[in-house]
């Protein structure tokens, strides 16, 4: 025989073996959901989508597909229980939120349909067949799927261990139990807007040593930090390994509780638990999310409470901890920030009151070419990039010119008692800080 055929024999005999010794689903785990509009959830959810709930529950998530833009479809995870009295309160902030996506930036259509195949593989699939998500778990003795009261949706084997989890894929919220981890996903990405699902300019990542959030700039490509936890984290001796969002009553006589940042740390030598905030009620289902605004919240959900059963617990960029001021959205395009308030519109013939309108003059392309643009100074501010992207250290001279040089360049923020130096590709936010040693150059045409 030839060694080839006897290859081919042998390959043909081990994928029959093989492919009989692993259990298929049993057809009572087997299932599908089918998106059918006619099925359409008639009370308010987050993003004023519209939905199609499944029968797929726990606790207090559900199961759906919903869409922002017609004919453009989600599945999604929903936490909290639609109320119709929410549309009489009349406040979105009520309303159930969307806390885990299967397929953020690759929408499904209308009789799209999610189900769980015989041969274990998790699958959603547009309505004329083609495979649109998948969890990849074909052959791999899936034998049923659960979601659990904590939001975790699993595919569990013939033993009882999870060969997939949604936990492990995170995209702007994590609830409570879901963390990031090394070799898997380390960093959440804000939302476009609210109409459109696709990824933001802003991430929240785990790194070495700590976690940062990040605004990525569309005119430079580059990411800029605009917070960073190193405070939080300085007890690290390894590199950090998972991140874990937490709850847990203080005492046991659950007076408060501790929503925190649990970590390991890869050489298993450490491990902690940063608080964020300690609520003084029961907060065990609370969500963090890295919101299209750049925000960092934690909002709790109550079931016990009438209508109100939401409640923001914690906003990073409040007074209380890393200011209002460091949000690089929090007035808008261009604007003077002070004491959590939008103080000013920064203009070049000096300060007038801020409005959501306030802009830098751009300078045209053409007038960039033949350099028919100056800079205008603004003394004691700081832009977002200056607390913790690092700068550069170059004198004030080379710092103008990397601006000028450079047509994408918006301006550029200098210290002068440390020559720090840091070239903007997008104003946003300037805090006002009185030092005069920390000036603002903001490019405009001539
Ligand atoms: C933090 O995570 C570690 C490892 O998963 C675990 O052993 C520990 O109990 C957790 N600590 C807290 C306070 O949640
Ligand atoms: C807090 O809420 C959770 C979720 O509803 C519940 O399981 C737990 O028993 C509550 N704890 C107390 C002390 O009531
Ligand atoms: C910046 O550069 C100057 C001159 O080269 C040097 O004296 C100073 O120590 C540097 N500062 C930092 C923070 O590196
Ligand atoms: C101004 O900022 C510099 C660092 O850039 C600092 O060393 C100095 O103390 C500050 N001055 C005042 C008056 O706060």
């Amino acid at each position: 025989m030839h060694s080839k055929v006897m290859f081919l024999a042998l390959f043909l005999l081990f994928s029959t073996l093989s492919s009989t010794t692993r259990a298929a689903v049993p057809a009572k785990n087997q299932f599908k959901f089918v998106n059918d509009p006619s099925l359409n959830g008639e009370y308010d959810v987050e993003y004023d989508a519209t939905y199609t709930i499944s029968s797929i529950a726990a606790g207090v998530f559900q199961l759906a597909f919903y869409n922002t833009t017609p004919g453009a479809f989600t599945l999604a995870l929903r936490m909290g229980q639609a109320d119709p009295r929410t549309i009489y309160y009349g406040n979105k902030f009520y309303v159930p939120r969307w806390v885990w996506e299967a397929n953020r930036g690759k929408p499904v259509g209308e009789m799209a349909t999610f189900a769980l195949l015989a041969n274990g593989n998790l699958v959603i699939t547009e309505a004329d067949g083609r495979v649109a998500w998948e969890t990849k778990t074909a052959n791999k003795d899936v034998v049923g799927f659960r979601l659990l009261p904590n939001g975790n949706m699993v595919l569990y084997n013939s033993k009882g261990a999870y060969v997939w989890q949604s936990f492990d894929t995170p995209t702007d919220t994590l609830v409570v139990g879901q963390g990031l981890k090394l070799g898997g996903v380390t960093k959440l990405v804000s939302r476009a807007s609210a109409r459109d699902n696709t990824n933001g300019p802003y991430s929240f990542v785990m790194e070495k040593d700590t976690m940062v959030l990040y605004y990525t700039s569309p005119t430079s490509g580059k990411r800029y930090a605009y917070y960073s936890f190193t405070d939080r984290f300085n007890a690290l001796t390894g590199a950090l390994e998972t991140v874990t969002f937490q709850c847990a009553p203080q005492t046991e006589e659950n007076y408060a509780y501790n929503l925190y940042l649990n970590y390991t740390e890869t050489d298993k030598s450490f491990f902690g638990s940063p608080v964020l905030v300690r609520p003084n009620w029961n907060v065990t289902y609370s969500m963090l999310r890295l919101g299209i605004d750049g925000s960092l919240k934690i909002f709790s959900y109550y079931e016990p409470v009438e209508r109100t059963r939401w409640q923001l617990t914690y906003t990073l960029f409040s007074e209380e901890y890393a200011g209002g001021c460091q949000l690089p959205e929090k007035c808008g395009k261009f604007g003077l920030c002070e004491r959590d308030m939008c103080v000013g519109c920064p203009a070049e013939t000096g300060a007038t009151d801020w409005s959501s309108s306030c802009q830098p003059k751009t300078v045209s392309a053409q007038a960039c070419a033949s350099k028919a643009f100056k800079f205008y100074k603004l003394v004691g501010v700081d832009h977002f990039m200056s607390a913790f992207t690092p700068a550069e250290n170059v004198t004030e001279r080379a710092c103008g010119s990397k601006c000028t040089s450079d047509c994408k360049c918006a301006g550029y923020f200098y210290n002068q008692a440390d020559s720090k130096c840091w070239v903007a590709y997008d104003l946003k936010t300037l805090t006002r800080n009185g030092n005069s040693t920390h000036i603002g150059y903001i490019k405009v045409p001539k």
